[in-house]
């Protein structure tokens, strides 16, 4: 790996994982991805743990249809089937925890399980599953998704040279973008996400989803998932760390995207980040939010308004736009959800950091291109039909 990483605690250029300034020593998860968190060995062993929560939730599912089964013998074939779905899934995260737990002593694990249940995840195990679908499958919907989100991307990023991903998930993302970029990086702070593309760069997974809302026959409500062994370009860098404590030094990267991510972690936690991180000239690409999952107001910005708070904290808008996709769009279901997300890309013209940015022609040509003269300077433009998803069913 040829990227000059630093400590995310105290900034300090890393030498062999280790910082020699405060001690903190970085492991490689799977011998493959650094884990660059503060107080990695809490980081892993908490995220052990939380692979007992869809596992507990899973279990109280088969008691709850052994109990179904006995007073409603009729539909047994059908919660048979549903239940057998869930026991597959105990059995992969079982068999995930055992390969993770490798990575973690029993002393931290000990530590962690002392300080409580951890907190409720948004990106546990389930999620992760949906999202390694959406990325690595090649159901046409899924697909579509992927390729709604990853133009707007495209289209906000322009042509860097070094590009950093926030937020990356599972990666994928990221992947896609590396023939745009001479070099990407991605970061990741759920290690359940991390290690679906861990498990997927070395070979085909398949899982079982249970789906039992609005389908159209009872074999719908079960199925088993394919994905294809993903080969990731060489130049991407997928790195377990906090966006918030960015392991990179200053001045690092011409662009950095965040995708789906500000929704996730607000503005005002990421931006002195993204700042220190981006040369002077460098964009910051912006693509969501979904839908907002905290409760700080001050962060739940308008489309305009993150425009107006990006102007006035330095960023000299270069364009905005929206596309319209779906999220998470499960194939079988009968509902859908359709999003009209926005795009704005914009000039980091704040303190010179020391480096500064090249000209960079490519990016300007980009940016010409997806003006349109007729514009307003404050009108976001719509790049699909509202009354078209991305999986072309109506509205
Ligand atoms: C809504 S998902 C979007 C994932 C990806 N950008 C995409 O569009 O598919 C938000 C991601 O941010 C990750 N995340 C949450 N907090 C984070 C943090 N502090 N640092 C880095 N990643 C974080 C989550 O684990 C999750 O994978």
């Amino acid at each position: 790996m040829s990227d000059a990483f630093v400590c995310p605690s105290c900034k300090a250029p890393l030498a062999a994982w280790s910082c020699p300034a405060c001690g903190e020593r970085y492991p490689l998860l799977f011998d493959q991805t650094p884990l660059l968190l503060r107080g990695p060995a809490r980081h892993v062993a908490r995220e052990i743990l939380q692979f007992s929560t869809p596992i507990r939730r899973s279990r109280q599912k088969i008691a709850a249809l052994d109990q179904l089964k006995r007073r409603q013998p009729r539909r047994a074939p059908r919660l048979d089937r549903i239940q057998r779905a869930f026991e597959q899934r105990i059995a992969l995260w079982s068999a995930w925890r055992e390969a993770l737990s490798t990575q973690c002593t029993l002393c931290a694990l000990f530590n962690a399980a002392d300080e409580g249940p951890p907190a409720a995840q948004n990106y546990g195990w389930e999620r992760a599953l949906d999202y390694a679908r959406r990325d690595f499958g090649e159901e046409q919907v899924c697909v579509r998704e992927r390729e709604a989100i990853g133009e707007a991307c495209a289209a906000a990023i322009g042509r860097p040279e070094r590009l950093l991903v926030l937020g990356a998930g599972t990666g994928r993302g990221a992947d896609d973008l590396g023939s745009a970029c001479g070099q990407v990086c991605a970061v990741e702070k759920a290690i359940a996400m991390v290690m679906l593309r861990h498990l997927l760069t070395s070979r085909p997974l398949s899982f079982p989803v249970v789906q039992t809302r609005n389908h159209v026959t009872d074999a719908e409500q079960t199925c088993d998932v394919h994905l294809p062994r993903h080969h990731p370009p060489a130049n991407v860098t997928f790195v377990v760390a906090d966006a918030g404590h960015l392991p990179w030094p200053s001045a690092d990267f011409d662009a950095v995207l965040s995708c789906y991510f500000t929704d996730v972690v607000g503005l005002s936690r990421l931006l002195p980040e993204v700042t220190r991180v981006l040369a002077v000239g460098g964009r910051f690409a912006h693509v969501g939010p979904l839908g907002y999952q905290f409760d700080n107001y001050a962060d739940r910005y308008s489309a305009e308004g993150m425009v107006q708070e990006l102007g006035e904290l330095g960023f000299a808008l270069l364009d905005k736009s929206s596309f319209t996709s779906s999220h998470l769009y499960e194939p079988l279901s009968l509902s859908h959800s359709q999003f009209e997300n926005w795009f704005t890309s914009s000039r980091n013209r704040c303190h010179d950091n020391g480096r500064g940015a090249p000209h960079d022609a490519a990016t300007e040509g980009s940016h010409r291109r997806h003006r349109r003269a007729e514009e307003g300077p404050r009108a976001f433009r719509s790049r699909r039909p509202l009354t078209e998803t991305a999986g072309g069913a109506p509205a």
